[in-house]
């Protein structure tokens, strides 16, 4: 079946009502405004072919009524617009190496620190998307915890500001073809086989659900943590946003990380004359700075 085009965007050839001039205008204050997203005038079509669906999901005719919304209500729509306009994309193990490094370098050293009862250990997800980072860092830090055999008080928090990728997390349940990063071992260990009517599904262990405790958080908004956390994974978020947004960005995770601290960024992203209190020590992977 064809698309319905209407009047308004045929000639652009996208679906759906059409976004004026000081719509798009406004959208793109608001989007770097709360989301630290830079949208230049050549992303028009592309916004507005996203937020179509957004409309037609508020049974909304116009942008018009979408805008006012985001006027009169910005903290309800944030998280879907944000969604709309970025991507969620994810993977268990994405960029393994990170994993090995925390595995086999960081928890042992951690561990052997954290020798006295109620040390707390804390790494953070920021923008943990639909789950599947915080999860892998769940499996590494319950296995390390298990070899070390004393009782460490270990979290993980993951955040993220978009309200479905953070309901699927809160889930914890993928179709097995997500699990293509998962080694059968860990498999087996830390995921539970859905039957019946979850056939094809796999479930996250209630061992790693107790590790990883979920919430909404704009990385651009207040942060209620104090920290300090041993570790902080920023991946494939901060490619959004533009220069002055990274910079204090990495000065507000600098404040939260103790000397040493390591921060993760995603593969295609730098620290690269935005920050003088991180060194780079691996593959995207920084430390703070001793002072
Ligand atoms: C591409 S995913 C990356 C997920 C995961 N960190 C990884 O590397 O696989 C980017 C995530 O960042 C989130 N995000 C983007 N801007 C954000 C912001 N200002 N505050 C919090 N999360 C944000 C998005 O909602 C999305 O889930």
């Amino acid at each position: 079946m064809n698309a319905v085009v209407s009047h308004d965007n045929a000639v652009a050839g996208v679906a759906g009502p059409a976004l004026g001039d000081g719509e798009f205008q406004f959208l793109r204050a608001f989007v770097y405004r709360h989301c630290g997203i830079a949208l230049s005038e050549q992303k028009r079509q592309l916004v507005q072919g996203r937020l179509v669906r957004r409309l037609r999901a508020l049974r909304m005719k116009g942008f018009d009524a979408y805008c006012e919304l985001l006027r009169t209500d910005p903290d309800s729509e944030l998280g879907e617009l944000a969604s709309a306009i970025s991507t969620n994309v994810t993977a268990f193990f994405r960029e393994v190496h990170h994993f090995e490094a925390l595995a086999n370098d960081m928890l042992l050293r951690w561990l052997e620190h954290k020798r006295r009862e109620g040390d707390r250990l804390r790494i953070w997800s920021a923008g943990c998307s639909t789950g599947e980072e915080p999860y892998s860092l769940a499996m590494v830090l319950a296995e390390a915890l298990e070899r070390c055999g004393r009782h460490v008080d270990a979290k993980i928090l993951a955040t993220d500001l978009s309200p479905a990728a953070l309901a699927a997390a809160q889930k914890g349940v993928y179709p097995v073809e997500r699990l293509e990063g998962v080694s059968d071992e860990r498999r087996r260990r830390w995921f539970l086989r859905g039957e019946g009517d979850y056939e094809g599904l796999a479930c996250v262990h209630p061992r790693l659900r107790e590790l990883v405790t979920i919430a909404p958080l704009n990385l651009l908004h207040e942060w209620p943590m104090q920290g300090p956390f041993d570790a902080i994974f920023c991946r494939n978020v901060v490619i959004y946003f533009d220069q002055p947004t990274k910079q204090k960005l990495f000065t507000r995770f600098a404040r939260l990380l103790p000397a040493g601290g390591p921060l993760f960024l995603g593969h295609s992203e730098s620290m690269h004359g935005l920050s003088d209190e991180f060194e780079l020590i691996g593959r995207t992977l920084y430390r703070k700075k001793t002072a």
